[in-house]
């Protein structure tokens, strides 16, 4: 298997379950607690390590001991961590998620104070080994270059990017990709009221691209670049009990897929499957 690069966000995530959301000013007891490794990019690297693809992740950390657990957490899941960057100050990125005991949703509150990755942390590493490069699509304007770097150097593996929030300028990161992550958020943000829609709209933003759309309970769509769309439907558990990271599983398992060679309606119907046993489950490990 061609090693993958994942280039974006390490997070510490503090995860309290809840039996209902507080309202303001109330003071309650969450019923569990955990503590561990999260940001998309982690979690899609994570998994994919778990799936059996060398990866490596490409990622800006504080220096504090929050960072020292989260190499700790991605070395044992198997990422590759020596391509890690230490920023000389900051705090590594947390983020404080209630989960719903009675049906699995997250709700994220994220704090952030770090540098962000520079085009020279990326331009350092030997790209050429990579047979894939997947970039969480945020810090637009210093992975846009990262992007334009590859297409300079004639890089031949497979780039994807994730469009999970609409930003800026983020447009800009699709020409070179041959697989666009999009997320329902970016329906929503882009006033799109189904995934068929936004998979259209973005084609023309990303020529070279297969794209898909994940929406929630009504399962997966993938629009190839030849024009055919695909649906697959959601794989539900017994029960629901933690959405964190679903996304991040299902782009995993749609990397590891193509990467692998699969075609695009065998890749999503992997991916969506993945993402369905991890709903059923608590936290990412043993998604293989
Ligand atoms: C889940 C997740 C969490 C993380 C948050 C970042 O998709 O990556 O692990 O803390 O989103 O926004």
């Amino acid at each position: 298997m061609q090693p993958i690069l994942i280039v974006g966000n390490a997070v510490l995530d503090i995860i309290l379950g809840v039996d209902h959301h507080p309202q303001e000013d109330e003071e309650m007891r969450a019923v569990s607690r955990r503590t561990g490794l999260g940001g998309n990019a982690a979690n899609t690297a994570r998994v994919l390590a778990g799936l059996g693809h060398p990866v490596s992740l490409l990622a800006a950390l504080a220096p504090d001991s929050d960072a020292a657990e989260l190499r700790r957490l991605l070395s044992e899941a198997g990422v590759d961590t020596r391509h890690l960057i230490t920023a000389t100050d900051g705090h590594t990125p947390v983020s404080y998620i209630l989960l719903h005991a009675a049906n699995g949703s997250r709700t994220i509150v994220h704090h952030r104070e770090l540098g962000e990755l520079a085009f020279e942390d990326f331009t350092a590493l030997s790209l050429h080994d990579y047979g894939w490069i997947h970039f969480e699509g945020r810090n637009v304007a210093t992975v846009a270059r990262m992007i334009g770097h590859l297409r300079d150097s004639r890089f031949a593996g497979g780039i994807s990017v994730e469009l999970e929030k609409d930003r800026p300028g983020i447009d800009a990161l699709l020409t070179q990709a041959v697989l666009v992550l999009c997320s329902r958020a970016l329906a929503d943000a882009r006033g799109f009221s189904d995934a068929a829609s936004l998979l259209r709209a973005m084609q023309g933003l990303a020529p070279h691209a297969d794209l898909s759309c994940t929406w929630g309970a009504a399962g997966a769509w993938a629009l190839g670049r030849d024009g055919a769309l695909h649906h697959c439907p959601a794989f539900v558990p017994d029960k629901v009990v933690d959405t964190v990271g679903a996304g991040d599983v299902f782009n995993a398992g749609m990397i590891a897929a193509l990467a692998g060679g699969a075609d695009l309606p065998a890749a999503l119907s992997a991916a969506t499957a993945l993402a369905g046993r991890k709903v059923g489950q608590m936290g990412l490990a043993g998604l293989s």
